[in-house]
Protein backbone atom coordinates (compact mmCIF):
# COMPACT_ATOMS: atom_id res chain seq x y z
CA UNK A 1 0.00 0.00 0.00
CA UNK A 2 1.10 3.83 -0.50
CA UNK A 3 -0.11 7.00 0.27
CA UNK A 4 -2.27 8.73 -2.61
CA UNK A 5 -2.98 12.34 -3.01
CA UNK A 6 -6.37 12.49 -3.39
CA UNK A 7 -7.62 16.22 -3.30
CA UNK A 8 -5.74 19.23 -2.92
CA UNK A 9 -6.70 22.84 -2.71
CA UNK A 10 -4.60 26.73 -2.26
CA UNK A 11 -5.17 29.97 -0.59
CA UNK A 12 -3.01 33.09 -2.17
CA UNK A 13 -3.63 36.54 -0.59
CA UNK A 14 -5.67 39.34 -2.58
CA UNK A 15 -3.42 41.99 -2.78
CA UNK A 16 -1.07 41.72 -5.84
CA UNK A 17 2.52 43.47 -5.72
CA UNK A 18 4.12 43.62 -9.31
CA UNK A 19 7.37 44.49 -10.38
CA UNK A 20 6.61 47.93 -11.15
CA UNK A 21 5.00 49.09 -7.23
CA UNK A 22 8.47 46.80 -5.86
CA UNK A 23 10.24 50.08 -7.94
CA UNK A 24 8.17 52.37 -5.95
CA UNK A 25 9.46 51.19 -2.75
CA UNK A 26 13.26 49.70 -3.45
CA UNK A 27 16.57 50.00 -6.12
CA UNK A 28 15.12 47.68 -8.87
CA UNK A 29 13.78 47.71 -12.17
CA UNK A 30 10.74 45.06 -13.85
CA UNK A 31 13.49 43.93 -16.49
CA UNK A 32 15.66 43.21 -13.67
CA UNK A 33 13.61 40.68 -12.37
CA UNK A 34 12.10 39.13 -14.81
CA UNK A 35 15.21 38.57 -16.44
CA UNK A 36 16.85 36.78 -13.64
CA UNK A 37 14.02 35.26 -12.44
CA UNK A 38 11.29 35.16 -14.52
CA UNK A 39 9.31 36.64 -11.46
CA UNK A 40 6.12 39.22 -12.62
CA UNK A 41 4.19 39.55 -9.24
CA UNK A 42 3.57 38.05 -5.96
CA UNK A 43 0.66 37.89 -3.56
CA UNK A 44 1.31 39.57 -0.43
CA UNK A 45 -0.48 39.27 2.54
CA UNK A 46 -2.22 41.94 4.52
CA UNK A 47 -5.09 40.73 6.14
CA UNK A 48 -4.23 36.87 5.44
CA UNK A 49 -1.73 34.77 8.02
CA UNK A 50 0.10 31.52 7.63
CA UNK A 51 -2.16 30.20 9.69
CA UNK A 52 -5.62 31.65 7.64
CA UNK A 53 -4.49 30.42 4.54
CA UNK A 54 -3.21 27.27 5.85
CA UNK A 55 -6.56 26.61 7.28
CA UNK A 56 -8.91 27.94 3.88
CA UNK A 57 -6.55 25.61 1.49
CA UNK A 58 -7.37 22.57 3.80
CA UNK A 59 -10.49 23.29 3.56
CA UNK A 60 -10.39 23.02 -0.11
CA UNK A 61 -8.30 20.05 -0.09
CA UNK A 62 -10.54 18.59 2.07
CA UNK A 63 -13.68 19.13 -0.10
CA UNK A 64 -11.63 17.97 -3.58
CA UNK A 65 -10.94 14.80 -1.97
CA UNK A 66 -14.64 14.04 -0.58
CA UNK A 67 -13.66 13.53 2.93
CA UNK A 68 -14.16 15.04 6.60
CA UNK A 69 -11.85 16.17 8.64
CA UNK A 70 -13.19 13.56 11.55
CA UNK A 71 -11.20 10.97 9.19
CA UNK A 72 -8.00 12.46 9.44
CA UNK A 73 -5.04 10.48 11.32
CA UNK A 74 -2.25 13.54 10.96
CA UNK A 75 -2.22 16.95 9.97
CA UNK A 76 1.36 18.38 8.85
CA UNK A 77 2.25 21.87 8.63
CA UNK A 78 5.38 22.74 6.38
CA UNK A 79 5.97 26.28 7.04
CA UNK A 80 9.07 28.58 8.26
CA UNK A 81 6.71 31.72 9.08
CA UNK A 82 4.35 30.05 11.40
CA UNK A 83 1.80 33.45 13.67
CA UNK A 84 3.13 31.75 16.59
CA UNK A 85 5.86 30.35 17.69
CA UNK A 86 3.73 27.86 19.78
CA UNK A 87 1.18 26.49 19.18
CA UNK A 88 2.19 24.11 15.95
CA UNK A 89 0.28 26.32 13.08
CA UNK A 90 -0.93 22.49 12.45
CA UNK A 91 -2.41 22.50 15.77
CA UNK A 92 -4.38 25.56 14.81
CA UNK A 93 -5.60 24.42 11.83
CA UNK A 94 -6.35 20.90 13.75
CA UNK A 95 -8.39 23.18 15.68
CA UNK A 96 -10.29 25.30 12.75
CA UNK A 97 -11.54 21.77 10.82
CA UNK A 98 -12.55 20.00 13.88
CA UNK A 99 -10.06 17.22 12.89
CA UNK A 100 -9.79 15.61 16.97
CA UNK A 101 -8.54 12.49 16.17
CA UNK A 102 -5.47 13.68 14.06
CA UNK A 103 -1.67 13.83 15.28
CA UNK A 104 -0.78 17.94 14.28
CA UNK A 105 2.55 19.10 14.16
CA UNK A 106 4.77 21.79 12.32
CA UNK A 107 7.92 20.80 9.96
CA UNK A 108 11.01 22.95 9.37
CA UNK A 109 12.75 22.21 6.21
CA UNK A 110 12.08 25.49 4.19
CA UNK A 111 10.90 25.50 0.46
CA UNK A 112 11.41 21.44 1.04
CA UNK A 113 8.67 21.46 3.93
CA UNK A 114 5.75 20.37 1.46
CA UNK A 115 7.94 17.22 0.55
CA UNK A 116 9.28 16.55 3.73
CA UNK A 117 5.98 16.30 5.25
CA UNK A 118 5.28 13.81 2.47
CA UNK A 119 7.98 11.96 3.22
CA UNK A 120 6.95 11.75 6.93
CA UNK A 121 3.43 10.52 5.93
CA UNK A 122 5.02 7.61 3.27
CA UNK A 123 7.29 6.40 6.24
CA UNK A 124 3.87 6.59 9.19
CA UNK A 125 1.57 4.82 6.14
CA UNK A 126 3.90 2.10 5.79
CA UNK A 127 4.09 1.83 9.51
CA UNK A 128 0.70 1.18 9.50
CA UNK A 129 -0.01 3.89 11.73
CA UNK A 130 -2.22 5.62 9.73
CA UNK A 131 -4.36 5.40 6.97
CA UNK A 132 -5.59 9.25 5.83
CA UNK A 133 -3.16 12.55 6.43
CA UNK A 134 -3.38 16.33 5.31
CA UNK A 135 -0.22 18.22 4.40
CA UNK A 136 0.26 21.44 3.97
CA UNK A 137 2.90 23.70 2.91
CA UNK A 138 1.29 27.52 4.27
CA UNK A 139 4.36 30.78 4.42
CA UNK A 140 3.82 34.82 5.02
CA UNK A 141 7.50 34.99 4.23
CA UNK A 142 6.53 38.69 3.52
CA UNK A 143 7.05 39.24 7.26
CA UNK A 144 10.65 37.99 7.13
CA UNK A 145 11.97 40.01 4.74
CA UNK A 146 14.05 42.90 4.88
CA UNK A 147 11.87 45.18 2.34
CA UNK A 148 15.26 47.60 1.39
CA UNK A 149 17.16 44.68 0.69
CA UNK A 150 16.74 43.96 -3.25
CA UNK A 151 18.50 40.79 -3.35
CA UNK A 152 15.80 39.28 -1.48
CA UNK A 153 12.19 41.13 -1.07
CA UNK A 154 11.54 40.90 -5.11
CA UNK A 155 11.92 36.77 -4.57
CA UNK A 156 9.34 36.03 -2.45
CA UNK A 157 5.41 36.10 -2.06
CA UNK A 158 2.90 34.57 0.37
CA UNK A 159 0.36 31.39 -0.15
CA UNK A 160 -0.88 28.08 1.12
CA UNK A 161 -1.12 24.70 -0.68
CA UNK A 162 -2.43 21.25 1.17
CA UNK A 163 -2.96 17.58 -0.15
CA UNK A 164 -5.01 15.10 1.59
CA UNK A 165 -3.49 11.64 0.59
CA UNK A 166 -4.61 7.80 1.68
CA UNK A 167 -3.87 4.89 1.66
CA UNK A 168 -4.42 3.36 -1.59
CA UNK A 169 -2.71 0.46 -3.86
CA UNK A 170 -0.71 3.29 -5.93
CA UNK A 171 0.71 6.42 -4.72
CA UNK A 172 3.90 7.66 -3.50
CA UNK A 173 6.36 5.20 -5.42
CA UNK A 174 9.74 7.11 -4.36
CA UNK A 175 10.36 9.58 -2.07
CA UNK A 176 13.83 10.73 -1.12
CA UNK A 177 14.96 13.78 1.68
CA UNK A 178 18.47 15.58 1.63
CA UNK A 179 19.63 17.90 3.89
CA UNK A 180 23.48 19.50 4.10
CA UNK A 181 23.67 21.68 7.70
CA UNK A 182 27.29 22.99 5.84
CA UNK A 183 25.28 25.36 3.62
CA UNK A 184 23.21 26.75 6.53
CA UNK A 185 24.53 30.24 5.87
CA UNK A 186 23.54 30.28 2.19
CA UNK A 187 20.82 31.14 3.58
CA UNK A 188 19.23 32.20 6.67
CA UNK A 189 17.31 34.27 8.66
CA UNK A 190 18.19 34.86 12.29
CA UNK A 191 15.91 36.51 14.16
CA UNK A 192 15.40 34.73 17.31
CA UNK A 193 18.33 35.08 19.15
CA UNK A 194 19.19 34.54 22.86
CA UNK A 195 17.17 37.58 24.31
CA UNK A 196 16.97 38.24 28.01
CA UNK A 197 17.58 40.76 30.66
CA UNK A 198 21.06 39.71 31.54
CA UNK A 199 22.09 39.81 27.86
CA UNK A 200 23.40 42.83 26.41
CA UNK A 201 21.56 43.89 22.42
CA UNK A 202 18.82 42.12 23.54
CA UNK A 203 15.39 41.98 21.31
CA UNK A 204 17.31 42.54 17.73
CA UNK A 205 16.16 41.24 14.94
CA UNK A 206 17.13 40.20 11.26
CA UNK A 207 15.51 39.19 8.35
CA UNK A 208 16.16 37.04 5.81
CA UNK A 209 20.12 36.59 3.83
CA UNK A 210 20.50 35.25 1.04
CA UNK A 211 23.82 34.09 -0.90
CA UNK A 212 21.70 33.94 -4.02
CA UNK A 213 24.90 32.39 -6.41
CA UNK A 214 25.65 29.42 -3.98
CA UNK A 215 21.58 28.92 -3.53
CA UNK A 216 21.72 28.62 -7.31
CA UNK A 217 24.54 26.03 -7.90
CA UNK A 218 22.83 23.75 -5.39
CA UNK A 219 19.82 23.56 -6.76
CA UNK A 220 20.88 22.88 -10.35
CA UNK A 221 23.49 20.37 -8.86
CA UNK A 222 21.23 19.06 -6.46
CA UNK A 223 17.49 18.69 -7.98
CA UNK A 224 18.33 16.32 -11.22
CA UNK A 225 20.44 14.28 -9.07
CA UNK A 226 17.50 14.02 -6.77
CA UNK A 227 15.53 13.56 -9.36
CA UNK A 228 16.87 10.63 -11.35
CA UNK A 229 17.93 8.45 -8.01
CA UNK A 230 14.08 8.82 -7.31
CA UNK A 231 13.15 7.61 -10.45
CA UNK A 232 15.60 5.05 -10.30
CA UNK A 233 14.21 4.14 -6.83
CA UNK A 234 10.63 4.05 -8.77
CA UNK A 235 11.65 2.05 -11.77
CA UNK A 236 10.29 4.82 -13.80
CA UNK A 237 11.86 6.66 -17.02
CA UNK A 238 12.11 10.33 -17.75
CA UNK A 239 10.00 10.14 -20.81
CA UNK A 240 7.24 8.37 -18.26
CA UNK A 241 6.47 11.40 -16.30
CA UNK A 242 3.94 13.88 -17.09
CA UNK A 243 4.92 16.42 -14.86
CA UNK A 244 7.91 17.63 -12.95
CA UNK A 245 6.31 19.91 -10.23
CA UNK A 246 9.08 21.52 -9.09
CA UNK A 247 9.52 24.33 -6.13
CA UNK A 248 9.40 28.03 -8.17
CA UNK A 249 11.98 30.11 -7.44
CA UNK A 250 13.61 31.36 -10.10
CA UNK A 251 12.78 30.22 -14.00
CA UNK A 252 16.35 29.58 -14.96
CA UNK A 253 17.03 26.88 -12.41
CA UNK A 254 13.65 25.02 -13.58
CA UNK A 255 15.27 25.19 -17.26
CA UNK A 256 18.01 23.97 -16.12
CA UNK A 257 17.19 21.47 -14.47
CA UNK A 258 15.06 20.36 -17.47
CA UNK A 259 18.08 20.25 -19.64
CA UNK A 260 19.80 18.02 -17.57
CA UNK A 261 17.45 15.64 -17.30
CA UNK A 262 16.96 15.60 -21.21
CA UNK A 263 13.30 16.56 -21.15
CA UNK A 264 11.31 19.30 -22.50
CA UNK A 265 10.23 22.45 -20.78
CA UNK A 266 6.65 21.88 -21.40
CA UNK A 267 6.69 19.08 -18.99
CA UNK A 268 7.35 21.81 -15.96
CA UNK A 269 4.72 23.84 -15.21
CA UNK A 270 5.46 26.91 -13.72
CA UNK A 271 3.42 30.03 -11.32
CA UNK A 272 6.42 31.47 -10.39
CA UNK A 273 5.56 34.16 -12.75
CA UNK A 274 2.24 35.03 -10.58
CA UNK A 275 3.46 33.65 -7.07
CA UNK A 276 7.05 34.09 -7.20
CA UNK A 277 8.36 31.91 -4.66
CA UNK A 278 6.00 31.01 -1.78
CA UNK A 279 8.83 28.46 -0.10
CA UNK A 280 7.07 25.68 1.29
CA UNK A 281 4.00 27.13 -0.18
CA UNK A 282 5.25 26.85 -3.85
CA UNK A 283 4.92 23.37 -5.17
CA UNK A 284 1.45 22.47 -2.94
CA UNK A 285 -0.04 26.02 -4.78
CA UNK A 286 1.14 24.63 -8.08
CA UNK A 287 0.19 21.04 -7.68
CA UNK A 288 -3.73 22.50 -6.69
CA UNK A 289 -3.61 24.39 -10.12
CA UNK A 290 -2.61 21.53 -12.08
CA UNK A 291 -5.44 19.60 -10.57
CA UNK A 292 -7.89 22.22 -10.51
CA UNK A 293 -7.51 22.71 -14.19
CA UNK A 294 -8.22 18.88 -15.20
CA UNK A 295 -4.89 18.26 -16.55
CA UNK A 296 -4.38 15.08 -14.55
CA UNK A 297 -5.72 11.88 -15.03
CA UNK A 298 -5.90 8.75 -12.57
CA UNK A 299 -2.51 6.71 -13.19
CA UNK A 300 -0.28 9.87 -14.61
CA UNK A 301 3.06 9.67 -13.12
CA UNK A 302 4.57 13.11 -12.05
CA UNK A 303 7.66 14.23 -10.34
CA UNK A 304 7.11 16.74 -7.31
CA UNK A 305 10.77 18.46 -5.52
CA UNK A 306 11.35 21.10 -3.14
CA UNK A 307 14.98 22.51 -2.13
CA UNK A 308 15.58 25.53 0.16
CA UNK A 309 17.48 26.73 3.02
CA UNK A 310 18.75 24.41 5.57
CA UNK A 311 19.87 23.79 2.70
CA UNK A 312 17.41 20.61 2.32
CA UNK A 313 15.91 19.03 -1.00
CA UNK A 314 13.21 16.85 -1.27
CA UNK A 315 11.82 14.98 -4.24
CA UNK A 316 8.82 12.29 -4.93
CA UNK A 317 7.83 10.28 -7.80
CA UNK A 318 3.90 9.41 -7.43
CA UNK A 319 1.13 7.97 -9.40
CA UNK A 320 -1.88 10.25 -9.54
N1 LIG B 1 17.19 44.54 -8.83
C1 LIG B 1 18.24 45.09 -9.48
N2 LIG B 1 19.51 44.66 -9.30
C2 LIG B 1 19.70 43.67 -8.43
C3 LIG B 1 18.65 43.07 -7.71
C4 LIG B 1 17.36 43.56 -7.94
N3 LIG B 1 16.28 43.05 -7.32
N4 LIG B 1 19.16 42.11 -6.92
C5 LIG B 1 20.48 42.09 -7.12
N5 LIG B 1 20.81 43.04 -8.04
C6 LIG B 1 22.14 43.35 -8.57
C7 LIG B 1 23.24 42.98 -7.62
O1 LIG B 1 23.45 44.01 -6.68
C8 LIG B 1 24.40 42.83 -8.57
O2 LIG B 1 24.87 44.10 -8.89
P1 LIG B 1 26.46 44.38 -9.04
O3 LIG B 1 26.90 43.47 -10.19
O4 LIG B 1 26.51 45.82 -9.33
O5 LIG B 1 27.03 43.98 -7.73
C9 LIG B 1 23.76 42.26 -9.84
O6 LIG B 1 22.36 42.55 -9.72
C10 LIG B 1 23.97 40.78 -10.01
O7 LIG B 1 23.65 40.14 -8.82
P2 LIG B 1 23.77 38.60 -8.67
O8 LIG B 1 23.39 38.20 -7.28
O9 LIG B 1 25.08 38.15 -9.22
O10 LIG B 1 22.64 38.12 -9.70
P3 LIG B 1 22.29 36.66 -10.16
O11 LIG B 1 22.33 36.59 -11.61
O12 LIG B 1 23.02 35.62 -9.36
O13 LIG B 1 20.77 36.56 -9.75
C11 LIG B 1 19.35 35.61 -8.08
C12 LIG B 1 20.38 36.66 -8.39
C13 LIG B 1 18.98 35.73 -6.62
C14 LIG B 1 18.12 35.85 -8.94
C15 LIG B 1 19.92 34.19 -8.39
O14 LIG B 1 21.21 34.07 -7.82
C16 LIG B 1 19.04 33.11 -7.88
O15 LIG B 1 17.93 32.95 -8.32
N6 LIG B 1 19.56 32.28 -6.95
C17 LIG B 1 18.80 31.25 -6.35
C18 LIG B 1 18.00 31.85 -5.26
C19 LIG B 1 16.90 30.98 -4.79
O16 LIG B 1 16.41 30.18 -5.52
N7 LIG B 1 16.51 31.17 -3.55
C20 LIG B 1 15.45 30.53 -2.95
C21 LIG B 1 15.76 29.11 -2.72
S1 LIG B 1 14.41 28.39 -1.95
Amino acid sequence: MSARIIGTGSCLPSLVVDNRKLEEIVDTTDEWIRSRTGIESRHIAVEETTTSMAIAAAQAALEDAGISAGQLDLILVGTISGDCVFPATACQVQSALGAERAVAFDISAACAGFLFGLGIVDAYMKAGRIRTALVIGAETLSKMMDWKDRSTCVLFGDGAGAAVLREEEQGILSILQASDGQKGDALICENRRVNNPYRENSNELDYTKMNGQEVYRFAVRTVPQSIEKALDEAGVGADEIKYFVLHQANIRILEAVAKRLGQPFEKFPTNLQKCGNISAGSVPVLLDEINRAGKLQRGDKIVLAGFGAGLTCGTAVLTW
